[in-house]
């Protein structure tokens, strides 16, 4: 009995203990499940020569010293992250996250764990963090810190390229017997603590962590230390194993991923500034990338590589503010609502309200005839053509009433001057929450035992004669 009641009392413990920390991922993470847009901000040295961001180091393209070299022409003359933050909040952004440390080991802020600093070695001569989180918190936007684990530059760190010496830039005054790795770790969780009590993020953007495994970079103890030190924080996937969120990365996925997501996704091929690379996704494609993304229930991070003075390219300006129209033209569908219908309802993206009243319907084309919607259970009050004033009219026949299958809702197309450049949106208002059905039609019972009772081949009552693996239409 008294191991009965101590098992109990464990399972009980157990259980509570779980609930208490899914109630607390789930509210850490209110408010990025309904971001829909974020802007990643690639910012760093690489922008002077226009090369890849430290991988161009990786990949023996430049030898290190060289790319040091351009520290010296970063200037930040023109940064004004008033300015961005105000451009961010205009086109709908809910949150940004920049690159304090990329894998090349500059920090953008005044650490005082290396000397790889751009109050050091720049032009700038300041750190360039606060100002861009003072800006954001004005504007009312979260604040993201992208930080890379792996580090290129610290000597503890070992690296695929030449590198010569780097030590005189790593004060490492009383660590001379530790062992390297130990150092290390020390080392970049130092520069996390830094960062974290001089800036306190919403977020923490995680990468590099592919190089190391889950014990060398103890994601646990960081996780636990990170969210002591804010309680509130979220952490994308790349912490191995401990990160709140998934980040695909420039693949958008096909197949809605499961649990709250962020797709990060550059305008051109390039993450930092690039000039030469000319391949820009058109504003059509990012429009109905970021459609698709938050109708599969994901964010979209929108990248932008500022140049070295901190301006942003003309390219990018213009595709951050066109998807910010047609997301102020589109906000009803944007925000306060969540994934779309399953598969099977309406070819096309689709979104729906929080309070389950309306579905928005996406049109990527310019549609024919009319448009179809499936499976709806309600009664439609009123179908519109959001950013405009026209109403659709709609009607719907077929289905199969006695068996609660709803006919398909035909919904007459808008005018042409009513149809969006981009994507057209439609809003279908409900009398009730929205009711799906979700069945594969009627058929004939198929169970064996059925077929067995009716013989073989048998007329069903929807026109088909079937069989358990086969199904043929019968003549008219
Ligand atoms: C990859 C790259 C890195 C880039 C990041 C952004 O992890 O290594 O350079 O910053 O993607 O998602």
């Amino acid at each position: 009995m008294k191991n009965l009641i101590i098992t109990l009392c464990v399972l009980f413990g157990a259980g509570i203990n779980a609930q208490t920390a899914d109630v607390e991922v789930d509210s850490r993470l209110d408010w990025f499940k309904d971001a829909k847009l974020g802007v990643f901000i690639h910012w760093g040295y690489y922008g002077v020569n226009g090369i890849t961001e430290s991988w161009s180091l990786y990949h023996k393209k430049i030898s290190y010293e060289d790319y040091m070299q351009q520290g010296k022409k970063f200037t930040a003359a023109n940064y004004d992250p008033e300015e961005w933050a105000e451009l961010f909040n205009k086109i709908g952004a809910q949150y940004a996250i920049m690159t304090t440390k990329h894998h090349d080991g500059v920090a953008l802020w005044d650490t005082q764990l290396s000397h790889l600093n751009v109050v050091d070695k720049t032009p700038a001569k300041r750190d360039l963090v606060t100002p861009y989180v003072n800006a954001l918190r004005n504007k009312g936007l979260k604040v993201g810190l992208y930080y890379s684990l792996c580090d290129w530059s610290h000597p503890d760190y070992e690296v695929v390229f030449p590198r010569p010496n780097t030590k005189k830039d790593y004060p490492q005054k009383g660590q001379k017997q530790m062992d390297t790795w130990e150092r290390f770790v020390l080392f970049y969780q130092g520069q996390l603590k830094e960062l974290s009590s001089q800036f306190n993020p919403d977020l923490y953007w995680f990468d590099g962590d592919w190089e190391k495994s889950a014990e060398q970079w103890r994601s646990k103890a960081l996780k636990d230390s990170l969210l002591s030190w804010n309680p509130n924080l979220i952490v994308n996937s790349r912490l191995n194993q401990y990160g709140d969120y998934r980040t695909p990365e420039q693949g958008i996925p096909v197949v809605r991923p499961d649990g709250p997501w962020e797709f990060c996704m550059t305008m051109n091929d390039n993450w930092g500034y690039y000039p030469s690379d000319k391949n820009y996704k058109p504003i059509s494609q990012i429009i109905r990338t970021f459609v698709e993304v938050i109708s599969n229930g994901g964010n979209l991070l929108l990248n932008i590589g500022p140049k070295p003075d901190g301006t942003i390219a003309k390219e990018q300006l213009e595709r951050l503010e066109s998807l910010g129209t047609w997301i102020n033209k589109h906000s009803d569908a944007v925000f306060d609502t969540t994934a779309g219908l399953p598969y099977g309802h309406f070819y096309g993206p689709s979104l729906i309200s929080k309070d389950k009243k309306k579905i928005y319907l996406c049109l990527f084309n310019n549609p024919k005839n009319y448009i179809s919607l499936k499976g709806l259970q309600n009664k439609v009050t009123s179908i519109k053509v959001l950013g405009t004033d026209e109403e659709l009219s709609f009607e719907r026949n077929g289905g199969a009433s006695w068996k609660n299958i709803p006919g398909v809702l035909r919904i007459s197309i808008p005018k042409d001057k009513n149809l969006d450049k981009y994507v057209t949106v439609l809003e279908v208002s409900l009398e009730n929450d929205l009711e799906l059905y979700r069945g594969q039609g009627h058929v004939f019972r198929m169970e064996k035992e059925a077929m067995s009772d009716f013989g073989n081949l048998t007329q069903l009552d929807n026109g088909f004669k079937g069989t358990p693996n086969s199904f043929t239409k019968l003549s008219n």
